[in-house]
């Protein structure tokens, strides 16, 4: 549980203080949502903890997650540790360091999910600016400028939390999932990147669908209550997959009522959980007799191969 570890001194970006010339897209209706009302939360199943809908913080105990919507559909986020934050695939600094100067946080360290562009292109604009912080990685197939290269599932430290990378090579070779937990959050929270979004998964660029189910089963194998934060926002679009996957899912007629509204709000359908999504994920799904026989039967990797094959046609 050691290695590699470390953060550094707080350090803010001066240079990067003013606004982005680049507003996301979905950042403006966020700014216009009425502050005194909070986000719908996802309809979580039964036993789920109701902190788990939200992005912790306050008094909660639970770990705190900033999510900054960033170039078009991207989700970068902040991971909170007292008065430091984590960077979460900031591909525009401008906008993580705009955030963590209204969360009151400086960044002191990076979490890169996977190698691509709208993921990690801000990884050596951070390092630049963040002498002596830690920008972690995969040690396979490496994201630019990273520090500090992880070898899944060895844990390390990072402030009071703890943070456990998998692997997970299907979207790319070498994507990783991040669970972080502390003490007071053993559930914690898992930053998916483009492995797994809300109600669906990445596209399979680098990897197989045995890469994928493995990937699936290494989540569902985390607390039902660990808060899932997906790269990207296509709730809609996988919602709509997966209702035609299985019209009779409740979980996702449920979720296709919220996902209408949060969208209507500028909301994003973030957090997930691990347990949310065993119920409305077709692509945690593939051992149920019938999402198989919606692409018409076989084993969970041949399943997987299927239901990606029919998403990428839609
Ligand atoms: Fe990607």
């Amino acid at each position: 549980m050691s290695t590699p570890s470390g953060t550094s001194d707080p350090v803010r970006f001066p240079a990067l203080c003013s606004p982005p010339s680049h507003p996301s897209r979905l950042l403006i209706p966020l700014c216009s949502m009425d502050s005194s009302v909070g986000p719908l939360p996802l309809p979580f199943p039964p036993g789920i903890p109701t902190g788990a809908a939200t992005n912790g913080g306050g008094d909660s105990g639970l770990i705190e997650v900033v999510p900054v919507p960033i170039l078009t559909d991207n989700i970068a986020y902040l991971l909170v540790d007292g008065a430091a934050a984590a960077a979460v695939d900031p591909a525009v600094p401008a906008e993580m360091v705009r955030a963590a100067i209204d969360r009151g946080v400086a960044i002191t360290a990076v979490l890169t999910t996977h190698k691509h562009w709208d993921h990690a292109s801000g990884n050596a604009e951070m390092a630049a600016n963040l002498p002596g912080a830690p920008i972690y990685g995969s040690a396979v197939d490496p994201p630019p400028a990273i520090t500090h290269p992880l070898t899944p599932p060895t844990p390390f430290k990072w402030g009071t939390l703890t943070i456990t990378p998998h692997g997970a090579a299907a979207h790319t070779i070498g994507s990783l999932l991040y669970h972080v937990t502390s003490p007071t959050d053993a559930a914690g929270v898992l930053f998916t990147g483009d492995t797994l979004f809300t109600a669906g998964c990445g596209r399979f660029f680098e990897g197989t669908p045995a890469a994928m189910v493995a990937a699936a089963a290494t989540i569902r194998g985390l607390p039902s209550a660990t808060r899932v934060y997906g790269g990207h926002e296509y709730t809609a679009a996988n919602v709509a997959f997966g209702r035609a996957v299985e019209p009779g899912n409740a979980d996702l007629a449920a979720l296709e009522g919220a996902v209408r509204v949060k969208r209507a709000r500028g909301e994003l359908c973030v957090p997930s959980c691990v347990g949310a999504e065993g119920g409305w994920n077709v692509f945690c799904r593939t051992a149920v007799a019938g999402v198989a026989a919606a692409v018409g039967g076989g084993g969970e990797e041949e399943v997987m191969a299927k239901l990606r094959s029919w998403k990428n046609r839609l």
